[in-house]
């Protein structure tokens, strides 16, 4: 297995294009740039001109590359076991991905496999999905569980989640989604299997496992008055909330996500503008993910210009999954926000930085500025503008989190 590469937590690097994103606009673009970091912190990212005297030192010349902070995935289920291409397969031949998931396949088939699986099996599947992303720029990663769907299974699910930044000595946030589909074993009883929900979240909070809590709204997820008890009980614990939320259907998700004070709305393809209004006033961001817009073919746009209209955040992220979203590259759903969703590359690169970490709840990281996390990567590219551009491919030179180069 290999280990995470420990260099010492602290450094210079000079000579760079320092794509701060520090400020509300623009990418704070800094040439000829310096960053120094000590003990995990960055001290100074400015022009190397302005480098204080106690930060110089041995520097690496970054030979001009780009410096971006950390890529934050905010949205994903990366700890899963086996795939789905058969449904790909089925979809391409014209199945629908509610038919699929009305007739036992889906979610569920997911959660068949993740039963099955040891913790050590599930680790090891998961572990080489987290890796490319990391591979490809991400230094923190939210990953869901929702694939268990029992207590024995959410429990393993959340506990691979935190192995793996354990193992990869990056960010990991778990987020609780038991609410995700009806196990068989619940078949005609959505609320029975609530009950069961809210009972399990104690108790994995009390291991220390769940840092928020999450559920699908929808109608093959569940309903609003369902989605209400589970966010009764995650402010009843003090934990924030966040909502797949209106993907394929408008069910007034982003309003009650909104209404509890909510991180993210995610998906909102279908969101009203009503329910951008709610988003705005609470402060909820809006996490695109457009790897399941492009797998399932939608043509519905989220409410993009609303969103703008009215300052709510934007986000992007993988959404990495078997069924919906396959996607190992958080760089790769920027460029997909570009194309199908026309984000500006800056719009995208914030979604996928700071405004990433914003859904997360952290405001140690997401930007390039003296007091944040050193969690930063150095790119192949001139522009910041490429890493929208170029389509597969890798652009990464070195990837650093809390200090330490982890990829190279
Ligand atoms: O974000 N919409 C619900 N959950 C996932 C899909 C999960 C799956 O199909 O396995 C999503 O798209
Ligand atoms: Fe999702």
């Amino acid at each position: 297995m290999n280990a995470p590469v420990h260099a010492a937590a602290s450094g210079l690097l000079t000579n760079a294009t320092l794509v701060t994103l520090d400020g509300d606009a623009g990418y704070g673009l800094v040439e000829d740039g310096a960053l120094a970091w000590r003990d995990g912190v960055i001290r100074f990212a400015g022009p190397r001109a302005g480098l204080p005297a106690e930060l110089s030192g041995d520097a690496v010349d970054a030979g001009g590359d780009c410096i971006t902070p950390g890529l934050v995935d905010c949205h994903t289920h990366l700890v899963f076991a086996g795939d789905r291409a058969g449904e790909f397969e089925q979809r391409l031949q014209g199945a629908g991905y509610e038919q699929i998931a009305r007739a036992g396949g889906g979610i569920v088939s997911t959660v068949r496999h993740v039963r099955d699986a040891s913790e050590d099996a599930l680790l090891a599947q998961s572990l080489p999905r987290a890796r490319a992303l990391l591979a490809d720029g991400a230094t923190t990663l939210e990953i869901k569980s929702g694939y268990g769907l029992d207590f024995d299974g959410e429990r393993k699910m959340l506990r691979v989640a935190r192995r793996i930044g354990d193992e990869l000595g990056i960010g990991v946030r778990t987020t609780f989604l038991g609410a995700h589909a009806l196990p068989p074993e619940f078949a005609g009883n959505a609320d029975g299997y609530i009950d069961a929900v809210v009972d399990w979240l104690p108790r994995l909070h009390a291991e220390g496992l769940v840092d928020a809590v999450d559920a699908f709204c929808e109608r093959i997820g569940f309903d609003l008055a369902q989605t209400r008890r589970v966010f009764e009980t995650a402010r009843a614990l003090g934990l924030p909330v966040k909502l797949h939320a209106d993907q394929l259907s408008d069910g007034q998700g982003a309003a009650l996500v909104a209404e509890f004070g909510g991180l993210s709305a995610d998906h909102v393809e279908h969101t009203s503008v009503d329910g951008v209004a709610a988003m705005a006033a609470a402060g909820t961001v809006a996490v695109l993910l457009p790897g399941a817009f492009h797998v399932l073919r939608e043509t519905q746009l989220p409410p993009l210009a609303e969103f703008r209209a009215r300052n709510v955040p934007m986000a992007v992220a993988t959404d990495c999954n078997p069924g919906t979203s396959p996607l190992l590259s958080l760089r790769q759903a920027m460029q997909l926000a570009c194309t199908h969703f026309r984000l500006t590359p800056e719009e995208a690169l914030r979604g996928a930085t700071v405004n990433g970490a914003r859904a997360l709840g952290l405001d140690d990281r997401g930007a390039l500025r003296a007091g944040m996390r050193a969690d930063f990567v150095r790119w192949r590219v001139r522009q910041p503008a490429e890493l929208c551009y170029w389509l597969g491919g890798r652009l990464g030179e070195a990837v650093y989190a809390g200090g330490r180069r982890i990829v190279q």
